[in-house]
């Protein structure tokens, strides 16, 4: 199989790290990778979606990988499929179950999916009236897509109306026009990634992603700052997660929402049972560092068998815990210090003993450079895998690094 990987942070890397040990994979393609990850394929440079199509043509491309929901949105997947390319990933018309919060939640309303309640308002004169239906702290949400940075969850009533009126007055572009305000639900967070084909909702072993900048979950919401995986739950939490996947299952039927590729389901396990926060149409980052570096089957398999309807008689078999810390540039997520270099990444990590997915980063004259938020991720297996992570950060050298210290502890 020849296959595509389009997207090229921590996350498209840990996908093709793990592809390229694939046995069914002969050669993997990667759309502009990042310089770390450029020695697992053969690069591919593409400006739009055309281009692409010309690529995946003249290199004969069996399977299309599509790591972020942006072009899935954009439908990434509808152009290659057309062109006849399988692609792992829903078309445009199934990506709303991401792209909209607001569609989201009538989705779960519709269907009796536990989740917090909630209400959409797109006018500035309602905000108040609806704010005063809940209790703080507020949340509130931009409807469409923000880069994991469309969240705010605030203390006190004024707050949330000035920061309301400062999402509907476009904080975050069109995908704030609609906003939807939730009841906030006290919990800890739990990561079903889910292998979906359109029949069976498959899930991967639980992951917990930590969202907030710094140590003991505060500071602003990020794209996530590290994961870690398993998860253990109590066996009555298993139950109630169990019970909503299955939900969720009867629902995506009923309303025929089918396609081939992942749906990750973002859960808050309250003292009521597991409720729905969000769902993504894609992997997770940075889940899927965490998930890949512990997942035994042949991945390209596990592909193959999704794009083929086959997850009934799909068994995933999973090594040690993992752990993933997220290297992030100083700044992030507001703005990130660009053009810092770093180096001795190799060195510091085989000291160290972790594997390093890259991010952010670009490469000039054979160094390496920040060039966003979230830089590098350090993923360690095993006993001992928090603090390996934790090593690799110490002593890598990056005047800019930022880092949680806490991730897995
Ligand atoms: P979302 O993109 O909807 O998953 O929200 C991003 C993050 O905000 C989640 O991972 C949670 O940490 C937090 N969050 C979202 N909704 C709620 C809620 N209703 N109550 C508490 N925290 C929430
Ligand atoms: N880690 C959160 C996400 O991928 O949306």
């Amino acid at each position: 199989m020849k296959v595509l990987i389009y997207g090229n942070g921590a996350r498209e890397h840990a996908l093709a790290w793990k592809l390229s040990q694939s046995k069914i994979v002969d050669e993997l393609f990667l759309v502009d990778p990042n310089p770390l990850m450029k020695p697992l394929g053969k690069t591919i440079h593409a400006d739009n979606f055309e281009e692409i199509v010309k690529e995946v043509k003249t290199n004969d491309i069996s399977l299309a990988l599509i790591g972020p929901e942006a072009p899935l949105t954009a439908g990434i997947a509808d152009i290659l499929e057309l062109n006849g390319v399988p692609t792992f990933g829903p078309h445009k018309a199934q990506a709303w179950l991401e792209s909209s919060k607001a569609c989201a939640k009538e989705f779960n309303f519709r269907n009796g999916i536990p989740c917090a309640r909630s209400v959409t308002v797109d006018n500035f004169s309602d905000v108040e009236k609806v704010l005063l239906e809940f209790e703080p702290p507020y949340v509130l949400k931009a409807d469409g897509l923000a880069g994991g940075k469309g969240v705010s969850i605030v203390e006190n009533f004024a707050n949330a109306s000035e920061e309301a009126k400062s999402m509907l007055e476009g904080k975050f572009g069109v995908s704030s026009k609609r906003i939807v305000i939730e009841e906030f639900l006290k919990g800890e967070e739990l990561s079903v990634i889910c292998l979906y084909d359109g029949k069976i909702l498959l899930p991967m072993d639980f992951v917990r992603d930590h969202k907030k900048l710094r140590d003991s979950d505060k500071g602003p919401n990020t794209g996530g700052m590290g994961a870690y995986s398993p998860v253990m739950l109590t066996e009555k939490q298993r139950i109630s997660v169990s019970e909503v996947l299955s939900k969720i299952s009867q629902a995506l039927k009923k309303e025929e929402i089918k396609y081939h590729g992942v749906l990750y389901i973002g859960m808050m396990i309250t003292k009521e049972g597991a409720k729905v926060l969000e769902y993504n149409v894609r992997f997770g980052d940075p889940e899927t560092q965490a998930l890949m570096v512990r997942l035994e089957n042949d991945f390209g398999n596990v592909l193959k068998a999704t794009m083929e309807e086959r997850l009934d008689g799909l068994r995933l078999k999973w090594g040690e815990n993992s752990n993933v810390l997220v290297i992030a540039s100083k700044g992030y997520p507001f703005s990130p210090q660009k053009g810092v270099e770093i180096s001795g990444i190799k060195e510091t990590a085989s000291l160290t003993g972790v594997t390093v997915f890259g991010g952010a980063i670009t490469e000039k004259d054979g160094r390496i450079f920040s060039n966003g938020g979230r830089v590098l991720n350090a993923v360690a297996v095993g006993k001992g895998a928090h603090e390996r992570t934790l090593g690799f950060a110490k002593h890598l050298k990056f005047d800019a690094k930022f880092y949680r210290t806490d991730i897995g502890e």
